[in-house]
């Protein structure tokens, strides 16, 4: 089978790293890089002779199967839809899109066209998060009461998005992931210290119908890095830290009972301290899982893991708790 030819739309910070597993996949050839920076472009040329670099978009979609868009979140929705006019698979970085009329839009024309559009969503492709979500959706963890993640560290500061929208994505997509539900409703507190109404850090709540209540605390205005999630089970608990190096994933075996024959009475409630197990999580770069389920994906041989759809579900949480931000807080129904 011929390597898929794959383009990449912005090569900053981050969408240098999809040029890099571009350029380092068997079963794709890196063959275009889009990019308004001149000298971005010139890094490109030197270090990806074999590709070719344009400032044009149109330009690039001449000489690709397939594309990954990596240019900041303003133009997403511009670039999916002229991809999919072009009739080209695409993968939107996150966030999606920046409203849900944005997002709705990509989703409907991609679905007209039979064109696949992924959202990117990076950490369902964490073989921790996988691990995590086969945990709670296979009954391990008991019932699920609450989870609350940690996104914060400080800076890349960013100017045409808040907090909200640069980390909610991760965090949302793995809830909604991991529980296998939308929440019904939302809430958001957030300040703007560094630059007029750009929330520096947003605490984020989130309800679902099954009960689960999720909290996410995001900034780029602390001292401390970290990326770590607590999902609270009525048998186990698991806490996922990706900061750590190796044991990225504990599985606590405690909890609290209630003897079945003691009814409601506060006293009767045992506490059960058991083990903690560390499981041994596969090595597997998450960026190289996702695009190359991208290039599976824009073959035909698999179905999106996260698709236009899902991005949708994502923006519908973030344009709600934006609302919530707007308001001091109050909270939004879905
Ligand atoms: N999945 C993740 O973990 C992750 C991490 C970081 C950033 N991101 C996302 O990736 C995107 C890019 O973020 P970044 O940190 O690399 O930003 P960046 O500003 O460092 O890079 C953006 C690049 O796009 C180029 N660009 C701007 N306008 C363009 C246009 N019209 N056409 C072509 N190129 C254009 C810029 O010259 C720049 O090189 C954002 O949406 C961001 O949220 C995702």
């Amino acid at each position: 089978m011929s390597r898929l030819r794959l383009g990449v739309i912005g090569a900053g910070a981050w969408g240098r790293n999809h040029v890099r597993t571009a350029a380092g996949l068997a079963e794709a050839e890196l063959a275009a890089v889009c990019d308004t920076d001149a000298q971005v472009r010139e890094r490109l040329v030197r270090q990806y002779p074999t590709a070719y670099v344009t400032a044009d978009v149109a330009d690039l979609l001449g000489r690709v199967d397939a594309v990954v868009i990596a240019s900041p979140a303003a133009t997403h929705t511009r670039f999916a839809l002229q991809c999919v006019e072009a009739g080209k698979p695409c993968l939107v970085e996150k966030p999606f899109a920046l409203s849900m009329r944005d997002a709705e839009a990509v989703a409907r024309v991609a679905a007209e066209r039979r064109v696949p559009v992924l959202a990117g969503h990076l950490l369902i492709f964490h073989p921790a998060v996988e691990r995590l979500r086969a945990l709670v959706q296979g009954g391990e963890l008991g019932r699920i009461y609450y989870l609350y993640g940690l996104r914060v560290n400080l800076g890349q500061v960013r100017a045409d998005e808040n907090a909200l929208w640069s980390f909610g994505p991760h965090d949302v997509s793995v809830a909604l992931y991991l529980l296998g539900e939308a929440p019904v409703r939302v809430a958001a507190h957030g300040k703007s210290y560094l630059q007029p109404k750009v929330e520096d850090v947003v605490f984020l709540t989130m309800e679902f119908g099954s009960g689960v209540l999720a909290h996410v605390q995001l900034s780029w205005l602390d001292p401390h890095k970290e990326r770590k999630l607590t999902v609270v089970g009525a048998t186990k608990m698991v806490v996922f830290d990706d900061m750590e190096a190796r044991e990225k994933l504990r599985i606590y075996d405690k909890g609290v009972e209630r003897p079945p024959d003691y009814g409601s009475y506060g006293e009767a409630l045992s506490v059960r301290e058991g083990d903690i197990f560390i499981p041994k999580i596969p090595n597997v770069e998450p960026l190289a899982a996702e695009v190359s389920h991208f290039i599976r994906v824009a073959r035909g041989t698999e179905s999106p893991r996260a698709s236009a759809e899902d991005g949708v579900r994502v923006v519908r949480v973030l344009e709600a708790a934006t609302r919530s931000l707007t308001t001091g807080g109050a909270p939004v129904q879905l």
